[in-house]
């Protein structure tokens, strides 16, 4: 039987009318949501934007000359996409990959340098992650790593297998000793420049069956009446602002907590994404002239620092090792890894132990630098 009831009525309305100008284009589900740009072999898309939907439900996309990686996430507003190995393991794949002929590049990117080790295992292993898929246990271990010091150490030890430029997912990898590489790799993409028109809520596609040209189309639930779009825009939208402003003062209070208990750690990317893209206005960082004129010292074979007890960077909690370079905030004498504190004081002007404020430096100092 059928109920004349207008909601329903509504929403036959939102999810059933096809947006007319598209329908070639046709959206399809396979672990991620494949849209224009992205088809597959029998939908129309963009040249370089082809997927497959394997038999085990992975939208795999095929890279010239490293093969196929599968679609872990795609934001279509922001134009990039999340990539991981089908295989679980990635690294193997990194070692081969070249993104040149693909119309993908990395959003950050880090050097990764790869070591073949067969002695001093135990060692090594205690010290450094070891990369689980390419290693065989009792024999030998691949490590790959940014930081330029355990280059130095494992060049001495192990056989080089090469430098890869590794699309990381946050800028912030100098910290990191070693590393799996088992994160998805984070690439975007500048053509076709959909972002904005999705961002609109618009949809992208061809102007018509034989042009390349772009249009953007509206979604069909544009096309509500104005008077059922304010609404709902009532409705949905009041309760939804009182939400954020209560989940907002969450977050604030939440961070507040977190900053003054120091040690500072990011731990998921949407922390990171969260300080990095809204610093809070009242706290701006320090200039680099100023940062640039704290003092530094190369930590010596006996690992000793200035401050007594001294033996963890709390920004990146790993050990200092011999030969690392160690960075003082002179107001308070607390010390950091170099690299460490460079990023953290252009964000924060506040020493991540105890807080003390060195941006009160007299503005002399920063002006002397050209
Ligand atoms: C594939 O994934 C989609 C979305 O996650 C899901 O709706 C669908 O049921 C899955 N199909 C199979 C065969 O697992
Ligand atoms: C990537 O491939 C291109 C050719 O497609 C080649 O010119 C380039 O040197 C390669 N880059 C690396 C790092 O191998
Ligand atoms: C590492 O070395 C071993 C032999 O010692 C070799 O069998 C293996 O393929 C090498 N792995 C890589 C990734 O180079
Ligand atoms: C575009 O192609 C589709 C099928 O391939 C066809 O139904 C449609 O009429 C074509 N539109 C134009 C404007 O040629």
């Amino acid at each position: 039987m059928k109920i004349p009831n207008p909601i329903l009525t509504l929403f036959n309305f939102i999810l059933l009318n096809p947006p007319l100008t598209l329908e070639t284009c046709v959206d399809t589900v396979c672990h991620v949501l494949i849209r224009f740009p992205f088809h597959t072999e029998e939908s129309c898309g963009y040249p370089g934007f082809q997927v497959s939907c394997s038999q085990n439900n992975q939208t795999l996309l095929n890279l010239p000359n490293c093969g196929q990686l599968k679609i872990q996430r795609i934001n279509y507003a922001a134009q990039q996409l999340w990539l991981n190995d089908p295989n679980n393991c990635l690294p193997k794949r990194l070692l081969s990959l070249n993104l040149s002929a693909s119309p993908f590049h990395a959003v950050y990117h880090h050097r990764f340098t790869f070591f073949n080790c067969s002695s001093n295992l135990d060692y090594l292993q205690r010290r450094y992650i070891a990369i689980r898929c390419l290693s065989h246990a009792p024999t030998y271990a691949v490590f790959a790593t940014p930081s330029p010091t355990v280059v130095v150490h494992l060049s001495s030890l192990c056989v080089l297998v090469g430098a890869v430029n590794v699309p990381v997912q946050l800028p912030f990898y100098d910290r990191v000793l070693s590393s799996e590489l088992s994160d998805d790799l984070r690439l975007s993409w500048d053509s076709p420049a959909c972002g904005r028109c999705e961002s609109h809520g618009g949809r992208c596609g061809f102007k018509g069956n034989d042009t390349v040209e772009l249009d953007c189309y509206p979604l069909p639930s544009q096309g509500i009446s104005r008077g059922a779009r304010y609404a709902i825009a009532i409705c949905i939208g009041v309760p939804a602002l009182l939400c954020s402003i209560a989940v907002l003062r969450c977050i604030c209070s939440w961070f507040r907590v977190r900053i003054r208990n120091g040690p500072w750690a990011y731990e998921t990317v949407a922390d990171f994404e969260a300080l990095a893209g809204s610093p809070p206005a009242t706290v701006a960082g320090l200039d680099r002239p100023t940062i640039e004129s704290y003092p530094k010292i190369v930590i010596g074979e006996n690992r000793r620092l200035p401050k007594k007890g001294d033996k963890t960077c709390s920004i990146c909690l790993s050990e200092y090792m011999p030969k690392e370079t160690v960075k003082t905030i002179p107001e308070c004498g607390h010390c950091f890894h170099a690299q460490c504190i460079d990023e953290w004081l252009p964000l924060n002007a506040s020493c991540p132990i105890c807080r003390t404020s060195p941006s009160k430096l007299p503005q002399p100092r920063a002006r002397s630098s050209p």
